[in-house]
């Protein structure tokens, strides 16, 4: 984008977020299509602030950019283990449908989900074990482009966000892995909306 447009872009966001100008000016600065190199389209995702803002303005966004369903009623929910990078275990309780993103949004585990479900990071990562992944479908290309810059891949691994919880899953254990690689450079997570 020329350095006009991006002053622009970057001073109509600071202005007034929510105006309708402001979202029309957002709208008409992205780009049509998302490049499709891995690359370029983390780094294209990064540049990309008014694709959420734009989503949220008119609350139309889409269930997938939500957080799940949150916590199932007791007796109701499918037992996942959760193991963190230092080895603590956390147990929860999760929906039938809900993504592993959701879960974790739910119960403050951590996964960074840095592009919030756009397939567009590989912070989301996790590690599953091998009857369960054998259980899902295999990952679209999209997913295995990001999974090839997840650090610490393994042939079990899949984006969180890419994984709904079956009942098949229940008393399964789902590995964090030790690092991941953040596309933003504060360090800061998103906040499930
Ligand atoms: S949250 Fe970024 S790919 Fe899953």
């Amino acid at each position: 984008m020329p350095a006009t447009l991006q002053t622009l872009a970057t001073a109509a966001r600071l202005a007034a977020p929510r105006s309708p100008a402001v979202i029309a000016s957002a709208a008409l600065l992205r780009p049509i299509a998302r490049p499709s190199t891995p690359l370029a389209r983390a780094a294209w995702t990064c540049a990309q602030p008014s694709l959420l803002l734009t989503k949220r303005a008119f609350h139309s966004s889409p269930a997938s950019l939500h957080g799940g369903k949150g916590r199932p009623k007791p007796g109701e929910g499918v037992t996942l283990h959760f193991k963190r990078a230092n080895g603590e275990i956390e147990t929860v309780q999760a929906n039938v449908g809900d993504d592993i993103v959701d879960v974790s949004w739910e119960y403050d585990l951590d996964i960074e989900a840095a592009c919030e479900k756009s397939v567009a990071c590989s912070t989301c990562h996790v590690i599953l074990e091998e009857d369960v992944y054998d259980k899902l479908e295999e990952p679209d290309d999209d997913e295995n482009d990001m999974l090839d810059l997840a650090f610490g891949l393994t042939d079990t691994s899949r984006l969180g966000c890419q994984v709904k919880v079956t009942k098949e899953m229940d008393g399964t254990t789902i590995t964090l892995p030790s690092a991941t690689r953040n596309l933003r450079v504060d360090g800061s997570k998103p906040t499930p909306h």
